[in-house]
C-alpha cells in the first residue's frame, strides 16, 4: 500500500516501514563514524528500546565499538492488514535485522514493562542469552499510564503545573497552527499519579527484581533519562507534575547507587537536552521552545539529536574511566549545551516575539516538523513515497 502521514494534533497515527528502517540505518552510520565507546558494556537491557533515547542508546552500544548484545523491551502496535504498525514496532524489527546481520544478540520483548510478567520474561531472557547477568540497564520509558497491580486500576499521568495555572502555546503538527491554552494546576491526586507513572518506583522495582534473581553482574550500571530545562520550560516542566516525578527519579538513583555499590556498580539519572520525540511533542507548551532552541543551537553548531546525545554520554561520561563525572546533585549532565547562558538568552528573546503568525519564521519549525515526520518514517529523500511500501 501507499503510505502517507496521518497525523492528528501532535500524534502520528501511522508510520512508514522503509522510512523507519532508514532512520535506524542513519543512526547506525552515525555511530560507526563516531568516537568509539571504549570499555563499554557487553550485555545491555533497555527498557523503552523502540524510540527516542532508548533506541539511540541501543544502536550506539550495538553498532559502536563495544558491540553490545541487547535485550529491548517496548510497548508498540504491530501492523495489521488494514493498518500500519507504530514507528517503534518497525524500529524494533529493523534494529534486530541489522544487529543480527552483524552478529549481535538482539532480543525484542513486546509488552508492558510495568508488569510482573514482562519482568519475569526479561529475567528468563537474561538467563538464556546473557549467561544470567546484565552489565547495563537503561530505563527509558515514557508512558502516560501504569497499571496498579493491587487494585487492577491505572495511574494516569497529567502534564500540568503545580500550584498555579500556566498559559502557553502548542503547535499542532497536523495543521501547522499555533494554539494558546491555559492549563489549570494539578490536583494533589494528579501529581501523585504522575509520580507513580514517571517517577523512580518502577525503575527501582526493575533493579530489585534483577538483584533478587542474581542477574546483576560485577560492575553493573543503570541509568534513567531525565529533563530539567531552563526558566522557559520550568513552569510546565520542572515546577509541574513531570518535574516532581523527575525529582523522585533523581532520588531513586541515589538509593539504587547504594544497592549497586554491592556489585561495584552505580546508578545515575542522566539529564538530557530537549528533543523532538513521540513523548516530548505531547507536552503542552514545549513545541515553541523546541522551535526556538533548534534555531539557536543549529546556528551555533551545537544542536545534537538523540543519537549524538547518547554517543557523547557513553564516550565522555559513562564509559570514559573509573569515575563517572556528575554535578553537585550526582546527576550526569548532557544538557550543558542547551543550558548555555547565551543560548537561553537568545531563545528567550525569540520566544518573547513568537506568535501564531511568525513562529515558523522566527524558530526552526521546519526542522522540528521534519524531525517529527522522520521519527515516523516520513520525509526521507532516499524513499520514494509515491510507491507502495514493500516491507518484508
Ligand atoms: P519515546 O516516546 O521516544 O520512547 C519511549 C519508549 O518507552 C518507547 O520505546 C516505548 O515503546 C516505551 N514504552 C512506553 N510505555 C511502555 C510500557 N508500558 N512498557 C514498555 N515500554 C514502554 O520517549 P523519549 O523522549 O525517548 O523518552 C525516554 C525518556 O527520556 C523519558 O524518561 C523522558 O522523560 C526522557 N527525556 C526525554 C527528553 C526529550 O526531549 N525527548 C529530554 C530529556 C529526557
Amino acid at each position: 500500500m501507499i503510505i502517507e502521514p496521518n497525523i492528528q494534533g501532535v500524534v502520528a497515527k501511522n508510520a512508514h516501514p522503509e522510512g523507519c528502517e532508514q532512520s535506524v540505518l542513519q543512526q547506525i552510520e552515525y555511530v560507526k563514524q563516531s568516537n568509539p565507546i571504549k570499555h563499554g558494556p557487553k550485555r545491555v537491557l533497555i527498557l523503552g528500546a523502540s524510540s527516542g533515547f532508548g533506541l539511540a542508546s541501543r544502536i550506539a552500544l550495538s553498532f559502536g565499538a563495544s558491540q553490545s548484545d541487547t535485550i529491548g523491551v517496548s510497548f508498540e502496535r504491530a501492523p495489521t492488514a488494514e493498518r500500519t504498525g507504530s514507528a517503534g514496532w518497525y524500529n524494533d524489527y529493523y534494529f534486530k535485522k541489522h544487529a543480527q546481520k552483524e552478529g549481535r544478540v538482539a532480543i525484542n520483548i513486546a509488552g508492558d514493562a510495568f508488569s510482573k510478567s514482562i519482568k519475569e520474561q526479561v529475567i528468563e531472557a537474561i538467563e538464556t542469552y546473557f549467561e544470567g547477568e546484565v552489565d547495563l540497564v537503561i530505563y527509558s520509558l515514557a508512558s502516560g499510564v501504569r497499571p496498579n497491580d493491587e487494585t487492577g486500576e491505572f495511574w494516569r499521568s497529567s502534564i500540568k503545573p503545580i500550584g498555579q495555572s500556566v498559559t502557553g502555546a502548542s503547535i499542532m503538527l497536523d495543521s501547522d497552527t499555533w494554539t494558546e491554552q491555559t492549563l489549570p494546576p494539578a490536583t494533589e491526586e494528579e501529581a501523585r499519579a504522575t509520580l507513580k507513572v514517571m517517577g523512580g518506583e518502577d525503575w527501582e522495582a526493575w533493579i530489585d527484581s534483577l538483584i533478587n534473581s542474581e542477574s546483576i553482574s560485577e560492575g553493573c550500571k543503570t541509568i534513567a533519562f531525565s529533563y530539567i530545562g531552563s526558566q522557559h520550560t520550568h513552569p510546565i516542566y520542572l515546577d509541574g507534575t513531570l518535574g516532581r516525578a523527575k525529582v523522585d527519579l533523581h532520588q531513586t538513583s541515589h538509593s539504587l547507587n547504594l544497592k549497586l555499590a554491592n556489585f561495584s556498580g552505580g546508578a545515575y539519572a542522566t539529564v538530557c537536552k530537549a528533543l523532538v520525540t513521540k513523548a516530548s511533542v505531547f507536552i503542552p507548551g514545549l513545541t515553541p521552545y523546541l522551535t526556538a532552541l533548534y534555531k539557536v543551537m543549529k546556528q551555533n553548531g551545537t544542536h545534537e539529536t538523540c543519537i549524538q546525545q547518547v554517543q557523547r554520554l557513553f564516550t565522555t561520561k559513562l564509559y570514559c574511566g573509573s569515575v563517572v563525572p556528575v554535578d553537585g546533585e550526582r546527576l550526569i549532565r548532557i544538557d550543558d549545551l542547551e543550558l548555555d547562558a547565551k543560548v537561553q538568552e537568545t531563545v528567550g528573546s525569540i520566544l518573547r516575539d513568537m506568535n501564531a503568525d511568525n513562529f515558523a519564521k522566527l524558530g526552526d519549525y521546519e526542522g522540528v516538523k521534519q524531525e517529527f515526520l522522520q521519527l515516523n518514517g516520513f520525509d526521507f529523500e532516499q524513499i520514494d513515497y509515491s510507491q507502495p511500501s514493500t516491507a518484508d
